[in-house]
């Protein structure tokens, strides 16, 4: 008997399942209600073709929820966040929000660039001493973005634009932002940030996941193992605001270098630490190049097995621990956010650079293109 017909058509069968397999990836858009001004609010599903799926909103660019399997492959939603507009327009601590113009702390709300001194915000008070936090009072987290669904080799996005205008929250110049969320079928949420300017200002985007990789209301993050590959800190103030100097991390809470659960030592007695109080606190990342993407954390979670590591073309990453939730907030599944119950892993440059002459400038020029990317991959053991 000829088999080789016989095994052609098995062949083809296997090929015709395993392409099953891999779903066409979508982009599905419904309302999410409306601003205070009554302009409408969409909710954006990306699905990829592995069925990873992440709603986002045009609203500040949030993603509300971010749907990624555990060793069972049990898809579970890992972001904390509320289930309407109005709890993120009524009261949130920056829950999966697009950061900026500029992201983390400006000392005393000032700085001075080619001679002029400009005056922002003092939106943020820790210790009792006010800075300006994350844009300002209505920073891009709270303003509506342009949204354009898009879909490149099979993998869903969203793309949002916006122009913040000259003098918007006290900062120079007419920035053109735009940032797209992807969904990778290698299992990534790959954010990629671009921006130009007219006039010389401040750049510093990010974004303000706050990640519990046992699942959203599944208790605290302190069993979480991270890693960081950064050797330095930047010492901070009881303003939460740079010193200037660089730390060692050797020897301290601070030495993320070898896999460490998150809550081990993050009530040490620590100056630093205190003034956290916990972890809210900048790593200098040891990179290799000046600007390819590299690892710069990674994070995992022993019960559901879930990991994630975080690359960047960024110098810096802040690790915040969740230290300012209080049980206050009530989230997307009902029960409220205790503390500690999300952490934040957010790529940057460090705070107050406009102000600190040692660190890596944040200031666009016009002619000049910000361009960074950052890439959360998702996997389990
Ligand atoms: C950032 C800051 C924290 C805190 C949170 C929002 O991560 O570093 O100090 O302000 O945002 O609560």
């Amino acid at each position: 008997m000829n088999l080789k017909p016989l095994l052609g058509i098995i062949a083809a069968t296997t090929l015709g399942s395993a392409l099953m397999a891999e779903q066409p990836s979508t982009v599905a858009m419904r309302a999410f209600g409306q601003t205070k001004a009554g302009e409408p609010v969409m909710l954006y599903t990306l699905t990829n073709a592995k069925g990873l799926s992440a709603d986002i909103t045009n609203y500040g660019g949030i993603m509300v929820r971010l749907l990624v399997p555990d060793r069972e492959g049990k898809l579970g939603d890992i972001l904390l966040g509320y289930n309407t507009v109005d709890e993120y327009i009524a009261k949130t601590p920056y829950f999966g929000a697009l950061i900026g113009r500029v992201g983390n702390r400006i000392a005393h709300g000032k700085f001075t660039l080619d001679g002029q001194t400009y005056t922002l915000a003092l939106n943020d008070h820790p210790g009792d001493i006010p800075c300006n936090l994350h844009g300002g009072n209505l920073g891009f987290d709270k303003v509506l973005w342009q949204a354009e669904p898009v879909i490149k080799d099979n993998a869903p996005g969203l793309k949002l634009h916006r122009v913040s205008p000259d003098g918007e929250e006290g900062f120079p110049g007419n920035l053109d932002v735009t940032v797209t969320y992807w969904l990778t079928n290698a299992n990534e949420l790959k954010i990629e940030y671009r921006a130009t300017t007219d006039k010389a200002t401040p750049v510093n985007l990010t974004q303000h996941n706050y990640y519990n990789l046992r699942g959203d209301g599944n208790g605290d993050i302190l069993g979480h193992i991270l890693t960081i590959n950064g050797s330095q800190t930047t010492p901070v103030n009881a303003g939460l605001i740079p010193t200037g100097e660089l730390a060692p991390v050797a020897g301290t809470p601070f030495d993320f270098l070898t896999p460490t659960p998150m809550g081990k030592n993050i009530n040490a007695d620590n100056q630093q630490i205190k003034y956290g109080p916990g972890f809210d606190h900048n790593w200098v990342l040891d990179r290799k190049t000046a600007k390819e993407l590299e690892l710069a954390a990674t994070v995992y979670e022993p019960t559901t097995g879930r990991v994630m590591e975080v690359w960047t073309q960024e110098p810096a990453l802040q690790f915040y621990a969740g230290n300012f939730l209080d049980g206050t907030l009530v989230g997307k599944n009902g029960k409220p956010y205790q503390y500690r119950t999300g952490f934040c892993l957010e790529t940057q440059h460090s705070p107050d650079s406009i102000n600190q002459p040692t660190f890596p400038s944040t200031v666009l020029r016009p002619g000049e293109v910000y361009s960074t990317v950052t890439v959360y991959r998702f996997s389990a053991k």
